[in-house]
């Protein structure tokens, strides 16, 4: 099953793994593609992956080196090279739009209470741009990043103390979101796949946990999502930037099990299924044994792989081959986590020391 194709909408895979969304700081300064983030998006697709969806990108202009943007026409022409080198390889893409508040290393961080009805507009409207552009560049589909810390993750959390129509139900909470959804659908049409990432657990004292999120996946599946992507943790309620346990569940670290957020996904995903909404699952998920064993249980429809690729391009194509020995292997020690922390570029030291030998 992991092997065999999948079709959702205009996106054809050819088999049911996804390469997760990770920065990789590999733009430059003004968030520009490069040609190192073209190689890195490349080398997985010829690797095999089936959909790879690229890193966190801003919809916004406000300030934050290095981050890739889509916040302005000018940064459609490399977006369109990177996709086209994707496809080129066989893959899919899809692109992760990510809406940040006002927040400063130090750890002050605007809270979206503070946002005015306008500044939600605002909001609103530089998600719906960046995924008009998304399409246009040629990615099969968007993702709204709603996960971690960010603006829709903020929003989402039952943290969020709004009095207003943005805050207090789930509807109330996700209703920017399902918002942007409706929004996003009317510009690109039927046929176009609207993604998004939630975290399944907030982890953090008094946020969401999967009670909460089953509600609000199923809100945002009504209102036409056609795949949910769950991640878990990253608030920095508990520690800036993902130092706190929050953090360390969005990464999850050598200490927890393989799969540890399967039960996320299997719980969302019995909310959707009856939709026809797949889910992708996240989390420490390292050989196909795993991966088959969550998709022939139904625990979700497709499975997302983050650091173990970055480590090894081959992963798949070894693990298909059953070259176990000859995988580069993610020791999950979050190395490329204290990379992406001093916002250098995101590499695999594991893979760095192999290839130094
Ligand atoms: C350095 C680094 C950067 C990441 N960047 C993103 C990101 O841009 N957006 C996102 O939703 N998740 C991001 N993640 C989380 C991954 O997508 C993924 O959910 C997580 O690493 C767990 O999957 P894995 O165990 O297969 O690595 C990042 C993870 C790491 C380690």
């Amino acid at each position: 099953m992991l092997l065999t194709p999948v079709s959702y909408k205009n996106l054809d895979l050819r088999n049911r793994i996804v390469w997760l969304p990770m920065v990789s700081w590999l733009a430059t300064e003004d968030g520009f593609v490069t040609e190192q983030l073209i190689e890195r998006h490349q080398r997985r697709a010829q690797g095999g992956v089936a959909l790879t969806i690229l890193e966190a990108t801003g919809v916004l202009a406000r300030k934050s080196p290095k981050l890739l943007r889509i916040s302005d026409d000018m940064y459609m022409p490399g977006l369109e090279k990177l996709v086209q080198a994707v496809h080129d390889a066989g893959s899919k893409i899809s692109i992760q739009l990510i809406h940040f508040v006002k927040q400063s290393r130090s750890g002050w961080k605007q809270k979206v209470e503070e946002l005015t009805l306008e500044d939600i507009k605002q909001v609103k409207d530089d998600f719906v741009q960046a995924a008009v552009r998304a399409k246009k560049v040629g990615f099969d589909a968007i993702e709204l990043h709603a996960a971690h810390s960010y603006t829709l993750s903020s929003f989402i959390s039952l943290l969020n103390k709004r009095t207003d129509e943005y805050g207090g139900s789930p509807k109330g909470r996700s209703g920017i979101v399902t918002e942007i959804i409706e929004m996003c659908r009317e510009k690109l049409g039927d046929d176009y796949c609207i993604g998004a990432r939630i975290s399944g657990e907030e982890f953090v004292m008094g946020g969401n946990s999967l009670k909460q999120t089953k509600v609000i996946a199923r809100l945002m599946a009504e209102k036409g999502l056609d795949y949910l992507s769950v991640s878990a943790g990253g608030k920095t309620e508990d520690g800036n930037w993902y130092s706190g346990y929050s953090g360390s569940r969005s990464m999850p670290t050598a200490n927890l099990p393989f799969g540890c957020h399967v039960y996320l996904a299997r719980g969302i995903r019995e909310e959707l299924a009856p939709l026809g909404v797949p889910v992708i699952v996240s989390g420490k998920i390292n050989s196909f044994e795993l991966a088959g064993k969550i998709l022939t249980q139904g625990e979700a429809d497709l499975i997302g792989v983050c650091r173990p690729l970055l480590a090894d391009p081959d992963w798949i194509i070894k693990q298909k081959e059953g070259r176990q020995e000859d995988i580069i292997p993610c020791v999950y020690c979050n190395t490329c986590l204290e990379r992406d922390q001093r916002w250098e570029p995101v590499e695999c030291i594991v893979a760095e020391k192999k290839l130094q030998k």
